[in-house]
């Protein structure tokens, strides 16, 4: 199974990525050598999906004074700054406290603060990978053997430092010999779902039928989806799920047409200090990227527009949560972490 990988270092210490928005036609790696260069590259969505922004934001607090000595206000300068490019995420807030408690602890041990803040944004990367695994062997479990599961966004090897967590049971299942086909919802405005999770998939081997959002629906009351698998952005205390734009019509619709609604996260998507879906903040992001396409327009140029970059799914329609630790109902996620 050919998985990409879309973070790395470079030999000297950089951070290479794959440009995410250049994809699925032109499969780019950028070194990225500055914290401003990490900051803009979660930003714009080169690099993406909350895993991966949490991986990435630690590894760019590493280049906070990479070319001298660096110092623990310097760490904290950089965390600021790249705790401030989005919102919604936990799992941003969540890598970057573990590198400024790490930073915080190695001056007052008198360790080498470079090679600590590297150790830490390396273990965030492997415990990562490790989660997702985990989720694959639950979620595999879970559904139990063949499968058609109908996905929204991209919560796959290019959203985490794994094979994903939405994704993960897919390619467990996959992995095992069984039969499993994806449905990958187009999810506008960014196309992640047809742009990425299709173009992983296929390299994959894993076959994918690609849907536009209002396809859904109707693709749900056909009858022949066996589960609805999302990622998460932010799940709340009780249970409530922040993902992408879209993820709350896919529940309503599939507990209207009574198919399982399950959500796929690690532990360090659970946010116990938010206690409801009305507490995550929701990203808002330019109204170009609805009102028009890699620069050309799809509206008219005075036309308002609202766009949210996620919504919130309450616990209510979420038929179960997969984690690392194992499947829970959404009320009881937050005792996993
Ligand atoms: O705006 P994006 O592309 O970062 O949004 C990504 C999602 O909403 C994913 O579903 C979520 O981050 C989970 S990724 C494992």
């Amino acid at each position: 199974m050919t998985i990409p990988q879309p973070i790395g270092w470079t030999p000297g210490g950089a951070i290479r990525i794959l440009d995410q928005t250049l994809l699925p036609d032109t499969e780019r790696y950028v070194d990225l050598e500055t914290v401003d260069a990490v900051a803009e590259a979660i930003r714009t969505l080169r690099v993406r999906g909350a895993p991966l922004i949490g991986i990435a934001a630690a590894m760019g607090v590493t280049l906070a004074g990479r070319k001298g000595r660096p110092s623990v206000e310097q760490v904290c300068a950089a965390s600021a700054l790249l705790g401030a490019t989005r919102p919604t995420a936990v799992n941003l807030r969540w890598a970057l406290g573990r590198m400024e408690r790490r930073a915080e602890a190695a001056a007052r041990r008198g360790e080498d603060l470079a090679a600590a803040l590297r150790q830490e944004a390396d273990a965030i990367w492997d415990e990562d990978r490790a989660m997702c695994a985990r989720i694959g062997v639950a979620g595999a479990e879970l559904i139990g053997g063949d499968a058609l599961v109908l996905t929204h966004c991209n919560a796959g090897a290019l959203a985490t430092g794994g094979i994903g967590t939405a994704l993960a049971p897919v390619y467990t299942l996959h992995e095992a010999g069984r039969r499993v086909a994806v449905v990958a919802d187009e999810t506008r405005p960014l196309l992640q779902g047809s742009r990425l999770t299709a173009w992983e998939l296929t390299r994959a081997g894993v076959p994918v039928t690609l849907i536009t959002d209002n396809m859904a629906a109707s693709r749900l009351r056909r009858g022949d989806i066996t589960c609805v698998i999302v990622g998460a952005d932010r799940i709340a205390a009780n249970g409530d799920v922040a993902n992408k734009i879209g993820t709350y019509g896919l529940a309503l619709a599939a507990r209207a047409h009574g198919v399982p609604f399950y959500v796929a996260a690690p532990t360090s998507t659970v946010d116990p200090a938010t206690p409801d879906g009305a507490r995550i903040p929701i990203e808002e992001r330019p109204a170009a990227e609805v009102a028009g396409w890699r620069g050309r327009p799809a509206a008219p140029a005075e036309v308002r527009v609202w766009n949210p970059a996620f919504d919130v799914t309450p616990a209510a329609l979420v038929t179960a949560i997969i984690t690392d630790r194992g499947v829970f109902a959404p009320g009881d996620v937050a005792g996993s972490t």
